[in-house]
């Protein structure tokens, strides 16, 4: 089976879907913005090179030959950097020249990783919209999100197969792959633990391995914490 595309695979996302890959057997073509920046992702099965999410001609040079592409982009790491420099429609030029690069190049499997501000609370508003469980600050980062969203949306039953994997609660940098994970619907899991990258890692790659979810969004959340518990007890046991 050849393998998968990662745009954004120097970033955490990017990171745990590649090693998540190779797990599986699956070669990876890590794209990232400046290959010279990202000495250290090369590996056996990793091959680095230079891909831009927001050119479509990019989009398809990188993605030739694979059977998937995984969209693990953003424009910021964190609200630390502030939004002050955000493109309203990063997500949306995004979502453009990944529908049309893959599609020009033949890949018919895309898994974009979403945020879980446009997931709708127990109110049936998005997350976003309630300043009480979202930080305004944030807000137009979330909105240039859900723009993306939409512009996947609109694709309809275009050739490109897309499916937005969207955290519902907080994506966790260091927590364990547990292998467990579950997908819901637009509401924000209540409730529900945290995921970690190398979860959600897994997800993306079950759903590029066995395609389950076709040009929908989801929200995908971790173990309850027994079972979490249990898998980090068995983690530092082997
Ligand atoms: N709870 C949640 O819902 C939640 C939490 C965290 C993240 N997320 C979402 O998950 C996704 C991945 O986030 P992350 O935490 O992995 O982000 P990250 O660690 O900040 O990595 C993002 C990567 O995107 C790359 N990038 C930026 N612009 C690019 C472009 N034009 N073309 C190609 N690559 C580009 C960056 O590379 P450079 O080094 O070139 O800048 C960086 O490596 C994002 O959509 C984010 O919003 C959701």
């Amino acid at each position: 089976m050849a393998g998968i595309v990662v745009l954004g695979a120097g970033g955490r996302a990017g990171r745990a879907v590649t090693a998540e890959a190779r797990r599986r057997g699956l070669t990876v073509t890590a794209a990232v913005r400046d290959p010279e920046r990202y000495a250290g992702l090369g590996a056996p099965g990793v091959t680095v090179v230079r891909g831009d999410v927001l050119d479509r001609r990019s989009v398809e040079d990188v993605a030739g030959g694979h059977i998937a592409a995984v969209q693990a982009v953003s424009p910021f790491s964190g609200p630390e950097q502030g939004f002050a420099t955000l493109d309203p429609a990063f997500f949306v030029k995004a979502a453009d020249a990944l529908l049309d690069g893959l599609a020009d190049a033949r890949v018919r499997r895309l898994v974009a990783v979403g945020l879980f501000a446009n997931l709708l609370g127990p109110d049936g508003r998005p997350v976003m919209d309630d300043p009480t469980a979202f930080p305004p600050e944030i807000r137009p980062f979330a909105l240039a999100h859900t723009a993306g969203l939409a512009r996947l949306r609109k694709a309809g039953n275009g050739d490109v197969d897309w499916v937005m994997l969207t955290p519902g609660g907080g994506l966790e940098a260091d927590g364990p792959r547990t292998g467990r994970h579950r997908f819901g619907d637009e509401r924000m899991p209540d409730g529900i633990p945290g995921l970690s990258y190398a979860d959600l890692a897994a997800a993306v790659l079950d759903e590029i391995e066995k395609p389950t979810l076709h040009r929908t969004r989801v929200s995908v959340y971790g173990p309850r914490r027994k079972e979490k518990e249990k898998a980090q007890e068995n983690a530092k046991a082997t």
